[in-house]
């Protein structure tokens, strides 16, 4: 519950950064679900702005709550996205993917100006890779992308759902949750992923986050890049 009061703290205060007339990402997640929800008070007070969801999940969510919306075939230039992470280490290098969508989340990072991480204080962490990197992969490669990244070094796990079923993203891709344990190159390994054909996108966010907001308690500590 103390999780969920800061989630919602560390939304609350990214509202400052989003401006009248803005273009912003909607990021995915149960921190990201608080910034949407604030960001339809603000809508319905009168701010004006346009929406790009990062998931079909933040798209329903940010519809329901009337934010208007555009695409990325409208508007190739974003400029604030609010959204979440599953770790955040002292240089704002990220792990997200817990939700499955880091996919869409870095291709909406990549057009964004500036990117605000908002999370509960559990998420800062010295170190990155106690949370498994989520890689998203085309099933045809999975077992040889598997074995790559298990020569990495990492223990690797396709994510399921509770009837067992392949977990599917918004692409309809597998998932493969891989635990790397703490993870010293952060670049290098980004970039090993990167290169392995069949592998389509990784959940390591390196050079993207400019700003991170966490709530501690009734605090708000503010990280830049
Ligand atoms: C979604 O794919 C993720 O990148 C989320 O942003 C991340 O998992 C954080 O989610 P929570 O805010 O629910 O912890």
């Amino acid at each position: 519950m103390a999780h969920e009061q800061e989630k919602e703290a560390a939304a609350r205060a990214s509202l400052q950064f989003i401006k009248d007339g803005q273009v912003v990402g909607l990021g995915t997640g149960s921190t990201a679900a608080y910034f949407i929800k604030l960001l339809a008070e603000q809508v319905k007070n009168g701010l004006r702005i346009r929406g790009i969801p990062t998931s079909v999940w933040s798209r329903e969510l940010a519809l329901s709550l009337g934010i208007p919306l555009t695409t990325l075939d409208e508007c190739q230039e974003i400029a604030v996205t609010v959204d979440g992470a599953d770790e955040v280490d002292p240089q704002l290098r990220l792990i997200k993917g817990g939700g499955g969508a880091m996919l869409r989340e870095k291709i909406v990072a990549s057009a964004t100006k500036q990117l605000v991480i908002v999370a509960d204080s559990s998420k800062q962490v010295p170190v990155l890779g106690n949370f498994p990197v989520p890689v998203e992969v085309i099933t045809f490669a999975q077992a040889l992308v598997a074995k790559r990244i298990r020569e990495l070094g990492a223990e690797v796990r396709q994510r399921t759902l509770g009837d067992g079923k392949p977990f599917l993203t918004d692409e309809k891709n597998h998932i493969l949750d891989c635990r790397f344990g703490p993870i010293r190159d952060v670049e290098g390994l980004a970039r090993q992923l990167s290169d392995m054909p069949g592998l389509v996108e990784h959940g390591l966010f390196v050079g993207m986050a400019g700003v991170a907001l966490f709530a501690k308690g009734n605090q708000i500590i503010e990280l830049r890049r």
